[in-house]
């Protein structure tokens, strides 16, 4: 059977600074480092969260890193205007290799799923609003659990979900290396996806099973690695 490829949603498939040219009206040259510190506080938030098992959706995570950023950078947003990002932040943009790339997957055999911290509704919102939904068999959310990747219990669930036959079996593909990580530290294989050479791994010596530049190079690099393997 083909393998079963778990995506991560929130920086691998969507473009979590897709908001840059929005926030330049409010921020202006600190846009960009706005959007970064946004994303950064907005992780950090779910590993506190989840580590202190006081769960609150990822919405909810994403809501609160908006309101230190603005206090962080100094811009101060009213709030119709964080409303205004909020709402956006629903329908972020997908990469550019993306829906050609999931399209040929699952052509090729590979049983699709989108597996994230955000909650079931907020992934189908923004699948759906990218024009892809109908590219995954399910979506997968860690609120079903009430806890946030990195921990293993969710790398389980998503097995078990999902009915992979074994870790094996079944890829995480992600852009963010704690997901990564996290994956093969719970028995998965793990497809790092580095779309920039300046994209960092960090070094704690739990590689990925794969890296690749783009989606696009996916099922090549997996199938040459599963024929390496049987041989
Ligand atoms: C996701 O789970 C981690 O943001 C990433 O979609």
């Amino acid at each position: 059977m083909k393998p079963t490829l778990a995506f991560d949603v929130y920086g691998t498939l969507i473009d979590t600074h897709g908001l840059v040219s929005k926030l330049r009206e409010a921020a202006g040259e600190k846009a960009e480092e706005f959007s970064r510190i946004w994303r950064d506080k907005q992780l950090e938030y779910s590993f506190r969260r989840g580590l202190m098992q006081n769960y609150e959706t990822f919405a909810v995570c994403t809501r609160d890193a908006l309101d230190y950023t603005c206090t962080y950078c100094k811009v101060p947003l009213t709030g119709e205007q964080k409303g205004e990002l909020l709402e956006n932040y629903r329908t972020l943009p997908a990469f550019y290799d993306v829906e050609e790339s999931l399209e040929a997957l699952k052509a090729a055999g590979f049983r699709l799923y989108a597996f994230s911290n955000g909650s079931a509704e907020a992934v189908e919102t923004l699948l759906a609003a990218a024009g892809i939904r109908g590219m995954f068999l399910d979506v997968v959310s860690v609120d079903d659990l009430r806890s946030f990747k990195p921990n293993p219990a969710v790398y389980s669930y998503f097995l078990k979900k999902s009915r992979a036959s074994s870790g094996d079996n079944a890829w995480l593909v992600s852009s963010n290396p704690f997901d990564v990580i996290g994956a093969v530290s719970a028995g998965m294989r793990a497809v790092w996806v580095r779309r920039s050479p300046e994209a960092i791994f960090d070094p704690w010596g739990i590689e990925p099973t794969l890296t690749v530049s783009s989606l696009t190079e996916l099922d090549e690099s997996i199938s040459v690695y599963l024929a390496v393997e049987g041989d």
